[in-house]
C-alpha cells in the first residue's frame, strides 16, 4: 500500500521528494506530506488531497535545500482522510518523524498504553503509536530504538523514521511491506519501490522482512533484529519506470493477480487468527446479531456480487441463518424484504458504485442495519452505512477486479463465521475452513506456479468464440467469476451455469467449437460434476477442468486439466480465481488487448 519516500544527503531539495512521491502516484492514495530538516527542527507539512495540494501548501520551500526528509503518500487504512492522519506523524516535541505503510493490528493496546504513560495523540491512525514507541526507546541511538519499538509491534510495516538530534541518517525497518534502497555519490534513497529511486540509481538493494537499514551520507548499511550487520551486495535493475511502476509485470492486471498471497494475508490479518475469527469492526453489533439478527442480505454487483454469493453458500452450508442476496440494480426495485431485523452488506470494491449505494439508501429507509465491505477508505458507501469493515488489499489499479475478489470472499467468510460464532453456530467443520483461509498465502504460490501450463493452454483456445464456464456449489460460483473475467478483457463470449442446469438448455450450444470448463471439487459434487463433464463430451465439446491434485478420475476423462490443491469446498472459488484469472489475461494479451483498461468499462460505476 502507498508509498514512502526519504533521503539523505547534502543539499538535496524538497523538489526530490515530491517528484519521488509523484513516481509513487500510481498505486493509489488519499493524502501525503513531507518532514525535513530544517536548521536542527523538523518541519512537517501535510494535506489531505492530490501531491499538488501538498506542493501549494509547500509553495517557495520547494526549492529549499536540505540534508534529511522523509515523504509519504498514505492511502487511509485506520483513520479517514484528513490533514492530520496524513503522514509523516511525530512525537509531542517533534524531534521524531514517521512514514509508515502497512497495519499495525495491535495499535489499540499500544495506544491505550501509551496514553496512560501520558503520550499525547494527534491523530486516529494506527501510525501514530510508532514515533512515541521510539520516543520511549530512544536513549541516543536511533538504530537501537528502532530495533526496540518495533519488536513491540504486530501487524505488517515499512516504516521510515528521522529524529532531530541525529540529523545526518534514516533508520527504515520492513516487515511486509516493500522497502527498497539505493545510493550514489552525492545521496542516499529508500522508497517503497523502485520508481524513485531509478534516476538516482540502478543498483538497488531490495529490504526483506525482519530486515532494518540505516542510510547515512551516500550510502547504507542493512542489519537484522538483533543490530548485526547483514551484507548483501546490490542488483542492478535494468528496467525503465513504466515497467518499474508494475513491478517488472507487463501489466496491472498481471502484478495484482501475483499479489494475492500477499493481499490475502493482509484482509484476514487481525480478522482471523488460529482458526477463530476475530472481526472487531463489527464487535458493536454483538447484541444485535445474537438478539435481534433474522436475515443477512448481501447487495453489490458484478464480482462483488460473485464474492456474495459465495458467502451465501458459504452460510447456508453451515448454519441456519437466512441469507439473500440480489443483484443491485434488482434490489432496488424488486421492493426487497428487509428491515430493523435484517444485517445488509453492501459489497463494492471502490466504495462507489451507484447502484450499490442507492441499495444502501433503501436499505436504511428500510430500518435494516448496512454494513459496507470496501477496499477505499473514505469512499461513499461505507460514508453512508451505520459501520464498514475494509478490505485492505492495497489499491488495485485494473479494470478487472482480481486480488480485491478474493479478499472479498475471505473478510465475508471471517465475517460470516464471526456471525456463526456469536449464534453459537461455529462448528469444527467452519473451523477447519477459517484454518484453510489461513493457508492461501501459501496455496496461492503453487496455484500461481501454474502460469506457464495456463499461457500454454491459452496459446491453445484464444481462437475460440464462445466458453462455457459449469461448477456446483460454490464451483458455481466460480463459474461465473470466471466467465465474467473472461468476456471482460478478452470480448469472448462466456457463460457460467450451474452444471445441472446445463440439460435445462444451455447444452444445446455445445459442439467442438464451445469449450467447457468445469470446475471440479474433490469431495461433496465431484460424481455429479463428472456427470456433467461425460455428459458435455458426448457433444465433442472440450473440457479444461480444474481439479484438486491427485484426482486421477477427472484428469483421465478431461481434455486438459489445471490442478489447484485440496481444501474444503468452501474455498473453491477462493483457489480457483488465480487460475480462471490468468486464463483470461493470457488470452487478452494474446489477442492484443490491454487488460488494464478494457473497452467500455470503468473501474468505478458511478452511473446506474
Ligand atoms: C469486475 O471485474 C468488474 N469490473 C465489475 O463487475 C465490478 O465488480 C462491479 O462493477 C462492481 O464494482 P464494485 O465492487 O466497485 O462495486
Ligand atoms: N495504516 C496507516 C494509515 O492508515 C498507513 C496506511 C498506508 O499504508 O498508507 O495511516
Amino acid at each position: 500500500m502507498c508509498g514512502i519516500v526519504g533521503f539523505v544527503g547534502k543539499n538535496i531539495k524538497v523538489d526530490y521528494f515530491i517528484d519521488g512521491l509523484k513516481k509513487l502516484e500510481y498505486r493509489g492514495y488519499d493524502s501525503s506530506g513531507v518532514s525535513y530538516d530544517d536548521n536542527g527542527k523538523f518541519c512537517t507539512i501535510k494535506k489531505e488531497g492530490r501531491i499538488k495540494d501538498l506542493e501549494k501548501e509547500l509553495g517557495d520551500i520547494v526549492n529549499k535545500n536540505v540534508n534529511v526528509g522523509l515523504a509519504h503518500t498514505r492511502w487511509a487504512t485506520h483513520g479517514g482522510v484528513s490533514d492530520e492522519n496524513s503522514h509523516p506523524h511525530t512525537n509531542e516535541d517533534n524531534k521524531i518523524s514517521v512514514v509508515h505503510n502497512g497495519i499495525i493490528e495491535n495499535f489499540q493496546e499500544l495506544r491505550k498504553e501509551l496514553i496512560s504513560r501520558g503520550h499525547v495523540f494527534r491523530s486516529s491512525t494506527d501510525t501514530e503509536v510508532i514515533p512515541h514507541l521510539i520516543e520511549e526507546c530512544y536513549r541516543g541511538n536511533l538504530l537501537e530504538a528502532v530495533i526496540e519499538a518495533i519488536k513491540k509491534l504486530e501487524g505488517a510495516y515499512a516504516i521510515g523514521v528521522i529524529h532531530s538530534e541525529e540529523p545526518d541518517k534514516i533508520v527504515a525497518a520492513r516487515k511486509g511491506s516493500p522497502l527498497v534502497v539505493a545510493g550514489n555519490e552525492e545521496l542516499s534513497i529508500i522508497a517503497s519501490d523502485v520508481t524513485p529511486i531509478l534516476k538516482y540509481s540502478k543498483e538497488v538493494n531490495f529490504i526483506n522482512d525482519g530486515e532494518i537499514v540505516e542510510l547515512f551520507g551516500n550510502n547504507y548499511k542493512i542489519f537484522d533484529l538483533s543490530g548485526n550487520p547483514i551484507e548483501r551486495k546490490p542488483i542492478h535493475i535494468d528496467w525503465d519506470e513504466e515497467l518499474a511502476e508494475k513491478g517488472g509485470y507487463e501489466h496491472f492486471m498481471q502484478k495484482e493477480i501475483f499479489e494475492q498471497p500477499v493481499s490475502i494475508k493482509s484482509a484476514i490479518s487481525g480478522r482471523i487468527k488460529n482458526g477463530q475469527p476475530c472481526v472487531k469492526e463489527i464487535e458493536n453489533i454483538k447484541s444485535f446479531i445474537e438478539n435481534d439478527l433474522k436475515k443477512i442480505y448481501v447487495v453489490a454487483c458484478g464480482t462483488s456480487y460473485h464474492a456474495g454469493l459465495a458467502f451465501k453458500y458459504f452460510m447456508q452450508n453451515h448454519s441456519d441463518i437466512n441469507v439473500e442476496i440480489e443483484v443491485a440494480s434488482e434490489f432496488r426495485y424488486c421492493n426487497p424484504n428487509v428491515n430493523k431485523n435484517t444485517l445488509v452488506i453492501a459489497v463494492s470494491q471502490s466504495g462507489e458504485t451507484i447502484d450499490t449505494l442507492e441499495g444502501v439508501r433503501l436499505a436504511k429507509n428500510k430500518g435494516a442495519y448496512v454494513l459496507a465491505m470496501s477496499n477505499v477508505v473514505g469512499s461513499t458507501i461505507p460514508r453512508e452505512s451505520d459501520s464498514v469493515v475494509y478490505m485492505n488489499t492495497g489499491p488495485e489499479i485494473g479494470v478487472a477486479a482480481t486480488k480485491t475478489y478474493t479478499a472479498q470472499i475471505a473478510v465475508l467468510y471471517s465475517i460470516g463465521s464471526q456471525i456463526m460464532k456469536w449464534k453459537n453456530q461455529y462448528s469444527t467443520e467452519t473451523e477447519k475452513i477459517i484454518k484453510d483461509i489461513e493457508n492461501l498465502p501459501e496455496i496461492y504460490k503453487k496455484v500461481l506456479d501454474n502460469e506457464d501450463h495456463i499461457i500454454e493452454l491459452a496459446r491453445e483456445y484464444v481462437n475460440y468464440k464462445h466458453m462455457m464456464y459449469i461448477g456446483r456449489g460454490t464451483g458455481y460460483t466460480a463459474a461465473l467469476e470466471g466467465a465474467l473475467k473472461l468476456k471482460e478483457i478478452s470480448y469472448i463470449h462466456a457463460s457460467g451455469y450451474q452444471a445441472g442446469e446445463l440439460k435445462h438448455g444451455p447444452i444445446a450450444l455445445l459442439d467442438e467449437s464451445f469449450p467447457v470448463f468445469a470446475i471440479v471439487p474433490f469431495n461433496g459434487l465431484r460424481e455429479k460434476m463428472i456427470s456433467n463433464i461425460m455428459e458435455v463430451k458426448a457433444r465433442k465439446a472440450r473440457v479444461i477442468a480444474i481439479v484438486t491434485e491427485n484426482d486421477e478420475k477427472v484428469i483421465e476423462i478431461a481434455n486438459e486439466v489445471i490442478k489447484v490443491p485440496e481444501t474444503s469446498e468452501d474455498i473453491l472459488p477462493l483457489t480457483v480465481a488465480p487460475v480462471t484469472q490468468l486464463f483470461s489475461y493470457h488470452i487478452a494479451v494474446l489477442r492484443g488487448l490491454d487488460p488494464d483498461k478494457p473497452r467500455n468499462l470503468a473501474k468505478s460505476v458511478t452511473v446506474e
